[in-house]
């Protein structure tokens, strides 16, 4: 092992002091896990940003990077989008929250109904894991059963951390493993039941065992691959067999692949779905929609927050949901995740690193094809830390944006032949370990197929 791990590159040293600042002012020095620095090459990797601009991001010292995560996916049309922002400075110039309802709230709520084919009605919140909460809550309230069946990704509230209260942890296939529910009251145990994905008949058994109490089966329709053929069909016969409302989270999955969202290109319309993220270019903005038989009843529910119509986030969902549209964001997206596929995988091949891109293009994946766990892990951390100096900011999947284009294609290729020469030399020489300038990644989004 290298002696220089665990020792902080030059190029970050701001960054640095600033997050060992920050791990005595707030618990897990940053708001996310996704953004620990832990989860990218920890001394190498920016950790704290000064601002961003299209596809690029600064960080505190003075580096400047594209950013292939795109605000872990928040970013769709760019950052500091001129459109998107200029509707909310101007809304901000006549007020951001009332005493009243303001208008915005219906103007979205018509957008969202013309867009997305299950919505009838919708509500609003501020982030992800707000929306799936109020969409089983919602469910819950509307069959009077308390069961949720869950497939991927939720965000942090009890209904779902409550999973790990069982004998063996529901979230670690889906999250991360070792997530203790700490805080989460014992009492909700066995009210979140994982489900596999791509198992119809894991889930028929779960719903037969668990018959009359199940209210919703929630799950991520995808991930990184496109879902198999006639499984998202199967999940949604088996939910109407047992008379139990179908929830898809497309929270990530956003307006990346389609701009109504997936539900048309997959050819299955749940009861209901969630977005955040993508759905506002950045600012916080959460959304539940549904059939009007399942979301109707919400009103006889107490589901309400002072900041969940408050208009910069409304303005930024209207004006993103409509640039969406006019820019074809899709088939943007589309040519980028397909350039970098190719690109990857063929500088790949002629390097002959054992690498290769894949998955769908709107969200690809770089795989190192090694069967050792461990080995893995470091090169992954390696490509980030090489890809990093070379002002490429990621890990191994990427969040794709309208932003990113031909410049930062090129600027990446050329980084990744480098960073790839350096990963095969080094195999070839075993020498990873004496490469790395910083301890492998902790590997904590698994859930799915990446
Ligand atoms: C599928 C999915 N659902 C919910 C969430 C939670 O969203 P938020 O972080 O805005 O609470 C995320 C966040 O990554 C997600 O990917």
């Amino acid at each position: 092992m290298s002696t220089a791990q665990n020792r902080v590159n030059s190029r970050i040293t701001k960054s640095w002091a600033m997050y060992h600042r920050a791990l005595e002012l707030i618990p897990g020095g940053t708001q996310l896990i996704s953004r620990r620095p832990t989860r990218f090459a920890f001394g190498v990797s920016p950790i704290f940003a000064t601002r961003g601009k299209g596809a690029r991001i600064w960080d505190v010292d003075g580096n400047e990077y594209i950013d292939w995560v795109s605000g872990i996916g928040a970013i769709l049309l760019g950052y500091a989008d001129p459109v998107v922002d200029e509707a909310v400075k101007s809304q901000i110039d006549q007020g951001t929250n009332f005493s009243i309802t303001h208008e915005l709230e219906l103007e979205l709520a018509e957008e969202l109904v013309a867009t997305i084919p299950c919505a009838e009605m919708v509500r609003y919140t501020r982030s992800g894991g707000e929306a799936c909460a109020v969409a089983v809550r919602i469910a819950r309230g509307t069959t009077g059963r308390d069961k949720i069946l869950f497939c991927g990704y939720h965000g942090w509230h009890d209904w779902y951390m409550a999973s790990n209260l069982s004998a063996e942890p529901g979230l670690d296939e889906h999250l991360f493993s070792g997530i203790e529910p700490i805080g989460v009251p014992r009492s909700l145990k066995e009210t979140a039941i994982p489900f596999p994905y791509n198992d119809l008949n894991t889930l028929g058994e779960l719903l037969d065992r668990n018959r009359g109490e199940v209210a919703a089966i929630i799950m991520e329709p995808f991930r990184s691959e496109l879902p198999p053929d006639g499984y998202l069909a199967g999940v949604q016969r088996l939910a109407r067999e047992h008379d139990v409302i179908l929830i898809f989270d497309e929270v990530t999955t956003g307006f990346r692949l389609a701009t109504d969202g997936i539900q048309s290109v997959v050819g299955v319309v749940p009861d209901m779905s969630v977005f955040a993220k993508s759905i506002s270019n950045g600012y916080a903005m959460g959304v539940v929609t549904g059939k009007q038989e399942v979301m109707s009843p919400a009103a006889q529910m107490f589901i309400s927050s002072t900041y969940w119509g408050e208009t910069v986030g409304l303005t930024a969902a209207l004006t993103t949901l409509r640039e969406v549209k006019r820019r074809n964001v899709p088939a943007i997206i589309q040519h980028i995740g397909e350039q970098l596929k190719s690109g990857l995988s063929e500088i790949a091949s002629e390097i002959g690193l054992p690498a290769v891109c894949k998955g769908a293009s709107i969200h690809p994946y770089l795989e190192f094809q090694i069967d050792d766990a461990e080995t893995k892990t470091k090169l992954n951390t390696l490509y980030i830390q090489e890809m990093a100096k070379r002002g490429c900011h990621g890990y191994t999947s990427f969040y794709l944006n309208a932003s990113q284009g031909d410049a930062e294609i090129t600027q990446t290729l050329e980084a990744a032949r480098e960073t790839f020469t350096i990963l095969a030399d080094g195999l070839n020489e075993n020498r990873i370990d004496d490469l790395l300038e910083c301890v492998p990644k902790q590997e904590y989004f698994q859930r799915l197929v990446h």
